[in-house]
């Protein structure tokens, strides 16, 4: 696995690649890597030539100073994990060569999507979000790039973007991977302690009772957020924040029908955490 820390040697080692016609796929990571990013490498490795991961830790998607200073930046592990998971192609570049300028004078901005939920929660996160994203998949060029359904609203954002904005891009979008207890992996679970670890379980409990009541036959949206809200209200640890229950372009319904996704949101101690879960009725 080759480390590339300079924009410039990124982007003249992926113009030789793709003159000599391999497919290229993308993961684009903050490190901490978990079993979670390491699947999305896996079906990378699956279906493209050439495996490229960045790991950046963003500044722009923080909008709690304190959250991106205590982000985990465990770069000889993930090096070490991401060789092993298959990954050729390591771009890791430092803030100075991202943001030569300081803080960029564009954002991107994607309308609507990005002005509920977790937009509510942390303004600037997605703008922050897809700016980085866009200027990585600039760098990096056409190729597939592997995002994680573990976060269900950045996988719309980005997916909009790409559309909007016609990048020569393809978004692939991969399944939640779980702790044995349902516990969806996060870089910020290891900030739980015991205690608060098994409080935790109440988000993915939420959703696994909303999914149970939409499959009982409730058709309303309303009904079922109020249900899984009231899930998470019971673990005394868990503070909730949001239950929703989405369509396609995370559209809420007032019915449910066809395929829904129901997502929820709590702060459990000092950490935010998110979930979703798909429903078809
Ligand atoms: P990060 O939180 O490091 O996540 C990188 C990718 O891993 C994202 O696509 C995320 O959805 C996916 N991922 C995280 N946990 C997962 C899990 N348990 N199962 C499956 N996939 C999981 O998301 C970001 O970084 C950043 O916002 C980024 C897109 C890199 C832009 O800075």
């Amino acid at each position: 696995m080759e480390i590339w820390q300079s924009l410039t040697s990124t982007t003249s080692s992926l113009q030789k690649i793709r003159c000599s016609g391999q497919s290229i796929g993308f993961v684009p990571t903050m490190g901490a890597l978990h079993s979670g990013h390491l699947s999305l490498v896996e079906r990378c490795r699956r279906e493209c030539d050439v495996v490229v991961m960045s790991i950046f830790v963003n500044p722009l998607q923080f909008h709690v100073e304190s959250d991106l200073e205590r982000y985990p930046r465990p770069f000889e592990q993930d090096s070490v994990k991401a060789r092993a998971a298959g990954v050729d192609y390591l771009f890791a570049p430092s803030g100075e060569e991202m943001y030569p300028d300081g803080p960029p004078a564009t954002a991107v901005h994607v309308a609507g999507i990005t002005e509920v939920m977790e937009g509510v929660q942390r303004p600037g996160h997605f703008a922050g979000m897809a700016t980085v994203v866009t200027k990585l998949l600039n760098i990096i060029g056409s190729c597939t790039a592997y995002f994680g359904e573990k976060d269900w609203q950045q996988l719309a954002v980005v997916r909009r973007m790409v559309r909007d904005l016609s990048f020569p891009v393809v978004v692939v979008g991969c399944p939640i991977v779980r702790e044995h207890d349902g516990l969806a992996l996060s870089s910020r679970n290891r900030y739980l302690d015991k205690d608060h670890r098994v409080a935790a379980l109440g988000l993915y409990r939420a959703l696994e009772r909303g999914r149970a009541t939409v499959l009982e036959g409730e058709r309303n949206a309303d009904y079922v957020r109020e249900v899984m809200m009231s899930v998470m209200a019971d673990e005394p640890l868990v503070e909730p924040s949001y239950a929703e229950v989405v369509g396609p372009d995370l559209v809420r319904p007032s019915e449910i029908t066809g395929q829904v996704r129901l997502l929820v949101a709590a702060q459990v101690g000092s950490v935010r955490l998110i979930d979703n879960l798909g429903v078809v009725v």
